[in-house]
């Protein structure tokens, strides 16, 4: 529609902008990209040298670049922005929204996330087939997600298989009245069953253990050495299935119109934008919008209540504050009158 007539891939992220081959990305190419899982670019981790990057641009000559990525890569987009900037370069960067994590702040949601919700679907119903298959059974599953638990709290939700969800947002802890024990314990005498999703970063500070691990270690110590109660557990780390299948229909409408919002936008002049549905209307964000913060899920938040009154589970930390603030004031007096703040109030 533009007349564009060359259009290139950068091979392994922003390293492959230091080598020398591109991948030619024509209408033949890209034909059937969307119905597979990965990506035909390659990925990598870091390698974001700016001066190196934008050197790479300006000897292509290329004038429009669309980066493609999560939270992290946006914020590499935004850099490479500045120094082009700096340069005072005719080059328009346009960032696109795609990871399985949904991190990136101010937009609805990024490519990915729907098709990693569903994917998960399937391994939270083999964690729930498993622990109603046997006597006091234990399903866990581990989703991705090291500093947001939207994969777990929506996989959770759209499942209602889960009886409880622990994501890094929300602080928890296994041991004593109102903890996770306690509340598996419960389910089990209620239910004799139980699946737990947890979600990669929950619980955890700087130290990266495998969490799903860890709690099923915990879990069975516990049951077996403190409790002497026998348990049957289950854990399923479906982590890169969920990330390496093809996008499903939603998620190929929806990156059809973050790339068509995308190349609009760059055509018409603008840039230094990520693009992206806000509200439902596809939006052009300003990198510093972007960058300035970390999409998380907000456990006070309506969303994250629904969740706690689908699984049943307690927000652990207010059960324990509710309990300490009914043991401290256990002893003290009812007030008999009105004080004056209660009768006058202002
Ligand atoms: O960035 C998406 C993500 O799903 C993170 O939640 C997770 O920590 C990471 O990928 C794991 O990927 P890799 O093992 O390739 O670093």
């Amino acid at each position: 529609m533009y007349g564009v007539t060359r259009v290139m891939g950068i091979d392994g992220g922003y390293r492959g902008f230091y080598s020398k081959n591109t991948i030619p990305l024509t209408p033949k190419v890209v034909n059937d990209i969307h119905k597979r899982g990965g990506t035909i670019l390659g990925s990598s981790r870091g390698g974001h040298v700016t001066k190196k990057i934008v050197d790479s641009i300006q000897d292509r000559g290329i004038n429009q670049v669309y980066i493609i990525g999560g939270d992290g890569t946006q914020k590499g987009a935004s850099v490479l922005f500045e120094e082009i900037t700096r340069r005072g370069l005719n080059v328009a960067v346009v960032g696109i929204p795609k990871t399985i994590d949904n991190d990136i702040p101010v937009i609805d949601k990024s490519f990915g996330f729907d098709s990693a919700v569903e994917e998960a679907q399937r391994a939270i119903n083999a964690a729930h087939v498993e622990a109603t298959s046997f006597e006091n059974g234990i399903g866990v599953v581990k989703l991705m997600g090291r500093n947001s638990g939207f994969i777990a709290m929506y996989a959770s939700l759209a499942s209602r298989d889960v009886d409880c969800c622990l994501i890094p947002e929300s602080d928890y802890y296994l041991e004593g009245r109102g903890g996770v024990f306690e509340y598996i314990e419960q389910r089990l005498k209620e239910n004799g069953h139980m699946v737990i999703v947890v979600a990669e970063g929950a619980g955890q500070d700087d130290e990266q253990v495998d969490v799903g691990l860890w709690i099923s270690k915990k879990i069975k110590e516990h049951f077996s050495k403190e409790k002497k109660m026998m348990i049957n557990l289950k854990y399923i780390d479906p982590t890169y299935m969920i990330r390496a299948i093809a996008s499903n229909a939603s998620d190929n409408v929806y990156c059809t119109l973050l790339a068509q919002s995308a190349v609009h936008g760059a055509m018409a002049g603008y840039t230094g934008f990520t693009v992206g549905p806000v509200n439902n209307t596809h939006a052009y964000i300003p990198f510093d919008r972007i960058t300035e913060k970390q999409n998380k899920v907000d456990i006070t938040d309506m969303m994250w209540a629904q969740l706690l009154s689908s699984t049943n589970q307690p927000s652990f930390l207010s059960t324990t504050r509710s309990a300490d603030i009914i043991e401290a004031n256990k002893d003290e007096e009812p007030p008999t009158q009105l004080s004056d703040e209660e009768t006058n109030p202002c």
